[in-house]
């Protein structure tokens, strides 16, 4: 009989404080193989979130727009010719809510983890509160199809605090289980710009109906749509800024981002929203919002909690 001698009981108490207080972080809950679970069949089954709506004609009093609006004229030229296929660094993300298969889109982020992107809030997050599971990014899903750099699990994820409260700041970071830094595949968009108003954008999803032209509105290829956005002040749906474009994206098209100073295949440009909810009619006329950004919050989303992620 072995005699067990306790030595010592060290009993560690690890106390992770938390300094990031104006985001909830929280670690993906997926299943094992994350990887399998998505497969080809359930990807093409996945259903679209169904994009934020707000009443036709609510919008805001022409006295608040004009207080908000300044109209500057923007110089950058956008060349209309260049493709905006095989684009890496925009992708599709699938997940599991409320026991659906669903499907929003995502991108790559500038951060110096290199494993960073970000989608839409309302799709990781629910009205009820439940986070989504079995997250997967798919960059340049293209044709019904992960690219070559195929299905990448997120393990993490961060949304913001103001967002659970009021539907504000609808953006979260995701964070990439990728081996390496997956930004230097897919190329990221940069941040911190805010422009002037109306400046000249390009807005990438993957939806599954609106009105973008030129798209194939099955949720299987990455649409683009080219023009320019406002800046407004608006009551409803929300108390929000938020940039206007007057396009309906479209259902699977939320979390989609908002870019200026998009001159592919070179330039990818900067991050200025992400695609949130539309006002309008769903086969009419309609305008798509982005919460303008609030790059302090960006910069907490993305800042990582330390040791989150080592495998043991
Ligand atoms: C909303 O606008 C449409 C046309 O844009 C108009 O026909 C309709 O009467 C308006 N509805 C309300 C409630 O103001
Ligand atoms: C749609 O695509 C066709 C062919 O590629 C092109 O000629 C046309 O200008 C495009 N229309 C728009 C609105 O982008
Ligand atoms: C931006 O976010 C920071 C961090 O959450 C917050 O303290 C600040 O009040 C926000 N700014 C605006 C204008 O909402």
């Amino acid at each position: 009989m072995n005699k067990k001698h306790i030595t010592h009981i060290l009993i560690l108490l690890i106390i992770i404080k938390n300094v990031f207080t104006q985001s909830i972080f929280t670690k993906t809950n997926n299943v094992e193989n994350v990887i399998d679970y998505w497969s080809q069949e359930k990807m093409s089954n996945a259903e679209p979130l169904l994009s934020p709506i707000g009443e036709l004609n609510k919008t805001t009093s022409n006295n608040e727009k004009g207080r908000l609006l300044s109209s500057v004229s923007d110089s950058d030229s956008i060349n209309p010719d260049v493709e905006s296929d095989n684009l890496l660094t925009v992708g599709k993300i699938f997940f599991t809510r409320s026991g659906k298969d669903l499907a929003c889109t995502a991108f790559v982020i500038d951060n110096s983890d290199g494993n960073t992107g970000i989608t839409a809030a309302h799709c990781l997050y629910s009205r009820e509160g439940e986070y989504a599971k079995n997250v997967i990014f798919c960059p340049g899903y293209n044709n019904g199809n992960p690219s070559a750099l195929g299905k990448i699990p997120v393990i993490g994820l961060s949304v913001p605090k103001s967002f659970m409260k009021s539907r504000v700041d609808d953006y979260a970071a995701i964070k990439f289980d990728y081996p390496g830094k997956l930004q230097q595949q897919t190329g990221s968009f940069g941040w911190g710009l805010t422009p002037p108003s109306p400046v000249n954008i390009a807005i990438f999803g993957y939806p599954y109906n609106g009105n973008i032209p030129n798209c194939s509105k099955d949720g299987q290829n990455c649409c683009v749509w080219r023009g320019y956005s406002t800046l407004e002040f608006l009551e409803f749906p929300k108390t929000t800024i938020a940039w206007k474009v007057p396009v309906h994206i479209g259902s699977g098209g939320s979390g989609g981002p908002w870019v200026m100073k998009n001159n592919l295949p070179h330039d990818l440009g900067y991050l200025i929203g992400v695609t949130d909810f539309y006002v309008g009619q769903k086969k009419g006329k309609a305008n798509e919002y982005a919460d303008a950004l609030n790059f302090t919050l960006i910069r907490i989303l993305i800042s990582w909690p330390p040791n989150q992620f080592s495998k043991f």
